[in-house]
């Protein structure tokens, strides 16, 4: 138990393209984010979750990995990472990689063979080939299905440049063993692994009733198959030692469900060390929507050995500042994010307070999203937008030229990290102390002060007003930290207490 760091962990997301850029081409990359490490250490994070920086096409901003095993020219070398590794361990900064197994990139050695041996050959079973589709339709809009020019068909759940693997076929598995073992001998703390819910598709591929994208139990998620996988994937993270640093190594997947209940097969004992439960991330700004998914989610870690990290934002979505209607409340979600029990993950500018971006030039944009459903969704980009670091325009210290891969915004000069280290009330500092300052431990209880009020107790209390209305405090002796302005007892609008 001791050495389950990830239990109380708070995990910092590096989307490497925009978190640093060190050789000055407007692209985020190792040596950057060395240069950043103290910003980390001051931050007070335990581990770094790196999305993809693996040779790719970056079709998919690397979600699309064409090689597992190295790193992409455009972030470094194996060395930099390396180097990375070591230096963060030198802060007790742990780090986790991405690892992206329901699918590769089409420029994957192994998928450019399949298309070279022809339908019936071996390589083909690597992927999920057929001489016809079914109606399956890609998560990133239009069918699941391609066709190849000798007439066959892949399965692609995303992109038609990310092919399915076929994980039916056991030299699959075998080649993701290699993958984690690889990464895990070179020191990583662990794993987050990506739409851990997929991999495993029916057999008979048959047609659905509703082939609309959704994350319940379909022919292609949440398949019995998954439970055996992941206690494979268990046996290999525990045969690592655990009693030097980074400890134990662990693993969070990424598993979407419609409802609480998809997700409690990934909660059966010698599963994966971390589920993550996007439940907070998708509740509105509104108490009652909040309280129901914490206590879901409490319920079903509750008993387990498999904890479920909080997260309110990620590379994926919305940031909350825009999210949430408001900086003030994205301040106050922190609150409440950092002061709920167990592990919490931080996406890299939530730190900041960043809005999402949503004026992005149309020429600008990368994400598949935006580009397969022809505009009609904007996609992601908006929240991937390079750091802000320094300065009062563009590029912000982000890097030593003068472009960054996607534009930012005039205005952020009061958002950049330097501006914000010096303001003790800024959104930065907030974190920082609130990081410092969470409760140990896994007490909770509720308290009740209202409808539109979360609060609870956490060894000191947390209330966090959701109404419209000041909200009068129960009494207390300290506030410990507080999101804005409090007058003696009553609680303003879209503000969080820390109340001893
Ligand atoms: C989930 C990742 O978080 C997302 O960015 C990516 O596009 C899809 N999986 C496909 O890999």
């Amino acid at each position: 138990m001791m050495n389950e760091w990830w239990r109380e962990a708070v995990v910092y997301q590096i989307y490497p393209r925009s978190f640093a850029d060190g050789n000055g081409d407007g692209l985020g990359d190792f040596a950057g984010a060395l240069d950043r490490l103290p910003y980390l250490a001051e931050l007070g994070v335990d581990a770094v979750w790196f999305s993809p920086f693996y040779r790719s096409p970056f079709l998919d901003g690397g979600y699309d990995v064409a090689d597992y095993c190295d790193v992409d020219p455009r972030f470094g070398a194996l060395a930099d990472f390396d180097a990375f590794v070591a230096a963060a361990a030198a802060h007790e900064i742990r780090v986790l990689v991405d690892i992206v197994p329901n699918h590769c990139s089409s420029a994957h050695p192994a998928f450019q063979a399949a298309l070279e041996a022809g339908p019936g050959s071996p390589e083909r079973e690597m992927f999920i080939f057929r001489d016809q589709p079914n109606n399956w339709q890609s998560i990133f809009g239009g069918s699941a299905w391609t066709q190849v020019p000798d007439g066959q068909w892949y399965l692609h759940l995303f992109d038609s440049s990310q092919p399915d693997w076929n994980w039916a076929n056991p030299a699959v598995p075998a080649l993701f063993e290699k993958v984690l073992r690889f990464w895990l001998d070179r020191g990583v703390a662990g794993l987050r692994i990506d739409v851990a819910h997929a991999l495993y598709k029916d057999p008979l591929l048959p047609d659905v009733a509703d082939p609309k994208p959704s994350d319940r139990p379909s022919p292609w998620f949440h398949r019995s198959e998954l439970a055996e996988h992941y206690r494979s994937w268990r046996a290999i993270l525990d045969s690592y030692p655990a009693d030097v640093f980074p400890g134990r190594r662990t693993a969070v997947g990424e598993f979407w469900g419609d409802e609480l209940v998809h997700l409690a097969p990934y909660f059966a004992p010698g599963g994966i060390p971390q589920t993550f439960n996007f439940f907070l991330m998708a509740a509105a700004w509104d108490a009652a929507a909040l309280r129901e998914t914490i206590t879901g989610s409490l319920a079903l870690s509750a008993g387990s050995d498999v904890v479920a990290p909080w997260v309110i934002g990620n590379h994926d979505v919305t940031r909350p500042a825009t999210r949430y209607g408001s900086v003030e409340r994205a301040r106050a979600a922190a609150l409440m994010l950092l002061a709920l029990p167990g592990s919490a993950y931080v996406y890299q500018g939530e730190e900041l307070g960043l809005p999402e971006v949503l004026d992005l030039p149309d020429a600008a944009r990368e994400d598949p999203v935006f580009l397969r459903s022809g505009g009609a969704r904007l996609g992601r980009d908006g929240c991937r937008i390079p750091l802000p670091w320094s300065g009062t325009a563009a590029p912000y210290g982000f890097t030593t030229g003068t472009e960054t891969w996607l534009p930012q915004p005039d205005g952020w000069g009061p958002l950049t990290a330097s501006a914000q280290e010096s303001d003790p009330d800024s959104t930065l500092n907030l974190y920082r102390s609130a990081i410092r300052l969470r409760p140990p431990g896994q007490d909770f209880a509720w308290l009740s002060l209202g409808d539109d009020v979360l609060a609870f107790e956490r060894g000191f209390t947390c209330v966090v007003n959701m109404g419209t209305s000041a909200v009068r405090l129960p009494p207390y002796d300290e506030i410990v930290l507080a999101s804005g302005p409090v007058e003696s007892d009553l609680l303003p609008p879209d503000t969080a207490v820390w109340l001893r």
